[in-house]
Order: structure tokens, then sequence, then C-alpha cells
């Protein structure tokens, strides 16, 4: 069975007064969400904590951002996966394409934060998408395919998350056709061994396009950022109909 999962990609915004601030307008507002949808907020460090010991009871699941490889070592700037699961995080994006674009994230070291996050018992968001010149030049799937290809060796794909973002429609209000997103995470699907992983679509997603994309029969979720730094947008987007 495959399962719903939104999730909330808060970049770097929010400090920890913010993000509880946060917490306080949104609660209230998925009360009657329905129990099947798995809710996750992926949050910066610092809100880590803070966050976590404010959500007992709650439904929300908390998420990091990025995950090294190692468990522990001279890194400077990075975290490890057992810094994390110690404070509650279950949940762990890798591969952003902002992490591949600015800070030269490979595919050989997205392996290796996947496999890191899952021997933990963190649950991955890998995120795969092409950009603008890569659809234009005809090139979606062979990209896509080579990512997975190589961010999947040794991954178990019992206890992962795939988000389709293509990186085009990221932040620029330019969402993907819900149609075309669901042909894409459909081939995606096809490149998996186990059909049920949930394949989100990112990009753009907003509270006035989210019925059409979770309308889509391929389309398990939804990885959220602008539109999920505000309660209400985030809880519309959540309790989509
Ligand atoms: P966006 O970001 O919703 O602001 O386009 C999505 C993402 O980067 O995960």
């Amino acid at each position: 069975m495959r399962r719903i999962v939104i999730a909330g990609n808060w970049k770097m915004y929010k400090t920890q007064a913010e993000a509880l601030e946060f917490l306080q307008g949104f609660i209230p507002l998925i009360s009657e969400t329905p129990e099947d949808r798995e809710v996750v907020l992926c949050v910066p460090f610092t809100a880590l904590v803070s966050l976590s010991q404010s959500l007992h009871g709650s439904r929300i699941r908390l998420g990091a951002q990025n995950v090294h490889w190692e468990k522990e070592g001279a890194y400077t700037g990075e975290i490890a996966a057992p810094m994390l699961t110690e404070v509650g995080v279950r949940y762990v994006i890798v591969g952003h394409s902002e992490r591949r674009q600015y800070f030269g994230e490979t595919d050989e070291t997205v392996n290796l934060r996947l496999k890191a996050a899952q021997a933990a018992e963190l649950t991955p968001i890998l995120c795969v998408g092409e950009t603008k010149q890569q659809r234009d030049a005809g090139e979606t799937e062979s990209v896509i395919f080579n990512q997975l290809a190589k961010d999947l060796v040794d991954v178990d794909q019992t206890n992962l998350i795939i988000a389709y973002e293509p990186i085009w429609a990221i932040g620029t209000g330019d969402t993907c056709e819900s149609v075309e997103a669901n042909r894409v995470i459909g081939l995606i699907r096809k490149q998996l061994t186990n059909p049920d992983v949930p394949i989100q679509y990112g990009g753009s997603v907003k509270p006035d396009n989210i019925d059409e994309i979770m309308a889509q029969p391929e389309i398990d979720g939804a990885l959220v950022g602008g539109a999920s730094l505000q309660p209400a947008s985030f809880a519309r987007i959540v309790n989509f109909q």
C-alpha cells in the first residue's frame, strides 16, 4: 500500500521562536486531517530540538534537510544521523537540487547519505529532477533515470520516499502541469524494485494547485517549500480535497 506523505521543506527559514509560532498556528488547523496522511516538517537544524519538544502528542513528524554518512568525525558544517535521531528526527531530505547545485552534492554523496540515513532508521526523502535546459533538450527521462540508478545503489526501497522536483519549477511559481508530473512519476516508479515507494511532487506546490496535483493517480504527496512557511497555506495543502 502506498502512503500519502506531505512534507514541508523550510530550507533556511525560521528561527526557533518563529518555528514555535508556526506550530501554534498550524496544529489547530490539522485537527481534522485524515489519519492516513503523514505530515512532515523538514526544518533547520537549530529548530529541531525545540520543535521536537513541542510536538509530543501531535501527529506532525520531524525531518532534517541533510545528513552526513559518517557517524561522527572531522567534517565541519555537517550533521550525523545519531545527532538527528537523538532529538526525535524521523525523516531527512537527501539530494535536494539546491544541495546539488550550490554545495557540490553528487550522486555518489547522495548515495552515501541515503544509506547512512537508513542505517540509523531515518526515512530519507530523495530528490531528483531535471533543469529547464535538460527538459528543453528532451533529456528529462535520461537525467532522472541516471540519478536514480546512481543514487539508489544498495539503498533499501522499503524505507524510502522519492520527490520528483523539476528544478525549473522550484521557487519559481512555474508548476509542472500535474498530468506531466504524473507521467514522470509513473516512469520513476517503473525504475524501482518496490512499487510502493511513496513518490511526491515538488516545485511551486500551493493551496490553489494541490487538489489537482493530488488527484493524479501516480502522485503520493508533495514536498512543499515556500507554501509550507505559513500555517494557513501549509494546512490547506495538507488538507487537500
Ligand atoms: P517550492 O520549493 O515549493 O518553494 O517551489 C520546493 C522544494 O524546493 O522542495
